[in-house]
Parts: C-alpha cells; structure tokens; sequence
C-alpha cells in the first residue's frame, strides 16, 4: 500500500457531485449526532490514532476553531503549525516539508497566501491535503454554504445565488459548486474584480448558468439567495482603492428586497459592517451567517471522514 493517490481536497473542481455528496450526507450524520446532544458524541471515536497537521500562515478563527474541535470530537490529534515557526519559514522546501510531514501525520490542512505552495505540497505529500484557503479558492467554505442554504431551503439543484462584490477566493470555488450541484450563480461585481474568467468557462462548459453583471440590482433579482464577502481580502494590497470601487455593492435592505421573499442571506465571515453588508441585514432574519459559521465544523467532520477514508463509519 502507500502508492494510492491520498483524497487531497484542493479544489471543488477536482471532486465528482458524488464526492461532495457524500462529504455533506456525512456532515448531516455527524450534526445530528451532536444535536442529540449525545455525549460522547462518537463513542466510536472513528478518528482515533490519526493526527491532522493544521499548518495557517494566515489568520483565521472559523477554519482553524472547527478544524481542531472537529478532530478532537471524533476521537483524533490536532498539531497547530505556524509556518513562520517551522523550519519552512528559514528555507527548507515544500517538497521536503510534505514528504516529513507525511512520516508524522493523517491528514494537513493548509492556510496559505501562496496557491503555488498548496499545490506542490499536495504533489509531495502522501497523506491527505485539504485546501484551508488560498487567494484562489476557498473550497472548505462552500461545503458549509450548501449545507447551510439546504437545511433553511431543501434542494439546491435550480436555485439561483447571487454573489454582489469581489469576484474572489470564495466566488471561485461557488461557481465551481454551481456545476458540480446545479445550481446558478449570477455575480456582481466592479470592473476589474471580476471572477476567474478560467472558472467560470469551466463551470459554463459543464452546463452551469453562470452570469457575470456589473449591477448589484440585475444579479439579486428574484435570486433565492444572496451572498457577499469582504472588499479586502487577506491577500490584498490595494485596500484604499477597493472601499472606493466596492461602495455601491454594499447589501442593504433596499437590494435584498429585490431578492426571492425568503431569499436567505450567507456570509464567509469575517464580516465588515457598513462595508459589504449593512447591519440591518446582517442581523435579519433573512441571514444565516452563524448557521452558516456552525456549519463549518460539522462539514470539517465531514470531509475529515471523507479523507480519510471513514465516510462509511
Ligand atoms: N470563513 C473563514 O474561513 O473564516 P476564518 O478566516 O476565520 O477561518
Ligand atoms: N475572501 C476572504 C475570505 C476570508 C475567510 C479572504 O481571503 O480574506
């Protein structure tokens, strides 16, 4: 054994709609469990004896929190590795790190402002690697949003979201879903924040309606939900210019009341009030952003399962 490709999770694209699927029936199992509020919540500890390397070279609450306590619920380790503290940050190659890393650990979720080094660690590594966010795509997120938009509204399959902003990390990997799952996606977006021109035609050439607008308006338009994200990304240096371009995608009342009347509202979180979204809207009851943020951890089991091969229990 050893020579079977582990279950890298880089990239929605890389994954069949029956991986994802899986992936969320698993993540439903483990929340009703837990909603139970059964304790222990996997007697079983299905995970036990494995160890998941958390390797963030950038902030974060939501992926880092549910990663650990999602690990440590299932009966697994979790080593938190700050790359500037590894042997990384002085100049040992990815190459050398992923094939050390794969000796100790079960699975490596890495955060990093470098896609590139995603990418070659998974090459290297013979061990799981989960895509924790890059400035290209952020696929762990849109697991949550699913299962999110789902539990409130049933079948995604034909629904139409609207993403109003930055066409980024989080828009990328929601258009990749769209095709996976069927469903539509209509972005707005200021001129030059547009979203990847290579996934969309992707995700076109799979038969997904993807609409790329300029008009917060057009794309909100009877859409069955409404998504933002902030203006300034962790990997963006032109801050200043981006409150300017970005002031009229704020979501305001006015905007979703363009929306479906049960449009719900999501959000990756962190959220800039009075920026992307209004406060008014974002403590709605059309939003569902801490349903959302919660949903983080049960899809984290769920893709932990997953890769390591446990998504049968
Ligand atoms: N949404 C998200 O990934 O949040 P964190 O940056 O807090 O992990
Ligand atoms: N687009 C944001 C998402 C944060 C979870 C960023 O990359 O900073």
């Amino acid at each position: 054994t050893g020579t079977a490709t582990p279950r890298h999770f880089l990239d929605i694209r890389d994954c069949s709609a029956e991986t994802i699927r899986q992936i969320l029936e698993v993540s439903s199992k483990v929340k009703a469990l837990q909603n139970g509020r059964r304790r222990p919540l996997h007697p079983e500890r299905p995970l036990e004896g494995h160890t998941l390397g958390l390797m963030l070279a950038q902030p974060s609450t939501r992926t880092r929190v549910s990663f650990e306590v999602g690990m440590g619920q299932l009966g697994g380790l979790v080593s938190v590795l700050s790359p500037s503290d590894m042997q990384l940050g002085r100049g040992e190659s990815v190459a050398d790190t992923a094939r050390v890393l794969s000796r100790f650990l079960d699975v490596i979720v890495l955060r990093t402002s470098d896609d590139s080094a995603l990418r070659e660690l998974a090459k290297w590594s013979t061990i799981p690697v989960i895509n924790g966010l890059t400035p290209v795509s952020h696929p762990i997120q849109i697991l949550a949003d699913v299962l999110t938009f789902e539990e409130h509204r049933g079948p995604i399959r034909g629904k139409t979201l609207a993403w109003i902003g930055d066409g980024n990390n989080v828009a990328t990997s929601l258009i990749e879903m769209a095709a996976l799952l069927g469903f539509n996606v209509r972005l707005a977006t200021p001129e030059g924040f547009e979203p990847s021109a290579e996934a969309v035609t992707w995700a076109r050439d799979r038969g997904a309606k993807i609409d790329v607008l300029r008009n917060p308006a057009e794309a909100v338009s009877g859409a069955d939900a409404v998504l933002t994200d902030t203006w300034v990304s962790m990997a963006d240096k032109d801050a200043e210019e981006r409150l300017q371009c970005f002031r009229p995608y704020q979501v305001d009342a006015a905007l979703m009341s363009k929306a479906a009347p049960d449009a719900l509202f999501l959000h990756c979180l962190p959220a800039h009030i009075g920026e992307e979204v209004t406060s008014g809207v974002f403590e709605s009851p059309a939003s569902v952003v801490f349903d959302e943020a919660e949903n983080r951890l049960h899809t984290q089991k769920g893709l932990l399962l997953w890769a390591l091969g446990r998504e049968n229990g």
